[in-house]
């Protein structure tokens, strides 16, 4: 707190409020509201949050204006050019980049956690085979709840360790299953010599009849495009793991809350739409006649992959991977490339465009990121995983940061209630 205060009066009754603000290390302060409704009598009311900060939090830090992404105070740029997802993992969760004896513990842990039980395996079995990979993962990310119920203590710090660490590397085992079971291919376990993304490439790819070998180019790529994923503040999925976190439920549970809300198309569904965009665009021809779609209020289409809450610049998450994705493809060899093209020509004419310059709708992470999956090999609908994969560090994070903050409370929102006065109860038959 500081000695500034906010003044808010009721012109009608002369009552004030003084708000206390709070000044945060980078970013515009806070007024606190709290003592609102006690002093005046009325609640605040912001619909998608777009302007309450719903917590205090020192993980990550965006500047929308101006583009900028850190975490932990450390810019993403100099994150995805030196640091491994790993070691981004550690330093998401314990505020600082790991000394060599700290990432090899680290590190084991991660690698000798990565088997499931295997009654959890054989859930896959209960799923049809055309299941969304997705529904799959939230699922069963649920049922860990009934696997770890007794031994997870949510008030034990060393409780939660063990629960950040098992979900982090459980997670790609639980992806590759559900891999598995939609191509109809027997599931492959984890292989602990193999690093984090190389182990999650073995375990999608690999089959018994024949020997699969990691390509480190695509172990590199994917490794780059979870860093870039790991964390974003208080985006909708950490916010609901975060609230349902809130009620002190079973944090598996939480983390399922997490990749339902990551799946919808507004969120991190958005990459596998955005491939489905360009594949119903298919030629650069017919780019202007979807932009006029996008513009055109009656029209629900909107250009996918474009357009964010806090960033009015360009995502620096979607320059990275623009640029990688030309080294991706060209290390991998890929010469025609109509979906990148196709993408690269829709970024120039929507720039161009003054409905998109007026609103700031620039290219957002899951503009280009579904190229480089598809490069990779993985399929459409497995996008989103990946996503949740890389968030699953974001969400364990901010749920071991929610449980030891002090001013931490369970999260219960107020509302604008517009619905009918009090009325008597009518018999049916006076109806
Ligand atoms: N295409 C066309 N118009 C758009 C788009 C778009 N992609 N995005 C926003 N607009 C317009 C919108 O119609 C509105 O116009 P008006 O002010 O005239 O009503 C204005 O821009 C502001 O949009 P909004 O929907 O009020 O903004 P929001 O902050 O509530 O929504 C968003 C942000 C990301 C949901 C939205 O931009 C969107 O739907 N984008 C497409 C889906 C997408 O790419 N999502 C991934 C987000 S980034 C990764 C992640 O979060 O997982």
């Amino acid at each position: 707190m500081t000695d500034k205060l906010f003044k808010l009066t009721d012109p009608e009754t002369g009552k004030h409020s003084d708000l206390p603000v709070r000044v945060p290390t980078i970013g515009p302060p806070v007024a606190g509201v709290g003592s609102m409704y006690r002093d005046l009598g009325a609640f605040t009311y912001d619909p998608g949050y777009a302007a309450t900060a719903s917590c205090q939090s020192a993980v990550t830090y965006i500047d929308g204006e101006k583009g900028v992404l850190m975490y932990r105070g450390y810019p993403i740029e100099q994150l995805a050019e030196h640091s491994n997802f790993i070691e981004v993992a550690y330093l998401l969760l314990y505020g600082e980049l790991p000394k060599p004896d700290q990432l090899e513990r680290f590190d084991t842990t991660i690698r000798t956690h990565t088997m499931l039980n295997e009654a959890l395996l054989r859930f896959f079995n209960g799923f049809h085979y055309d299941a969304h990979p997705m529904a799959m993962v939230t699922g069963v990310v649920a049922s860990m709840s009934a696997f770890y119920h007794d031994s997870t203590n949510v008030s034990d710090p060393e409780h939660r360790d063990i629960f950040a660490h098992r979900m982090i590397a459980k997670i790609p085992t639980i992806a590759a299953a559900a891999y598995k079971h939609s191509v109809g291919q027997p599931f492959v376990y984890p292989r602990n010599e193999l690093d984090y993304c190389g182990n999650l490439l073995n375990m999608f790819f690999a089959v018994p009849a024949s020997n699969y070998e990691v390509d480190p180019v695509a172990a590199e790529a994917l490794d780059m495009l979870f860093i870039l994923h790991a964390d974003h503040e208080q985006n909708c999925s950490t916010s609901t793991v975060r609230l349902a976190g809130s009620s002190g439920t079973n944090p598996y549970s939480a983390i399922a809350a997490g990749n339902a809300a990551l799946w919808g198309p507004a969120h991190g569904g958005a990459n596998e739409a955005v491939i489905n965009m360009l594949e119903t665009i298919g030629s650069v021809d017919q780019i202007p006649k979807f932009v006029n779609r996008a513009k055109d209020k009656s029209d629900p289409f909107r250009l996918m992959g474009f357009g964010h809450r806090v960033y009015k610049s360009y995502d620096p998450r979607a320059s990275i991977i623009r640029g990688m994705a030309h080294r991706v493809l060209n290390n991998l060899g890929r010469t025609n490339t109509p979906l990148f093209d196709l993408a690269l020509e829709l970024e120039q004419i929507a720039l161009k465009d003054d409905y998109f310059v007026e609103k700031n709708l620039y290219p957002n992470v899951d503009f280009y990121s579904g190229i480089i999956y598809r490069a990779l090999g993985i399929p459409k609908s497995m996008f989103t995983v990946m996503f949740a994969i890389a968030r699953t560090v974001g969400w364990v994070t901010h749920w071991r940061e929610m449980l030891s903050d002090p001013e931490f409370r369970i999260g219960r929102p107020r509302q604008l209630y517009i619905g009918a006065e009090q009325r008597d109860y009518a018999a049916l038959s006076e109806r």
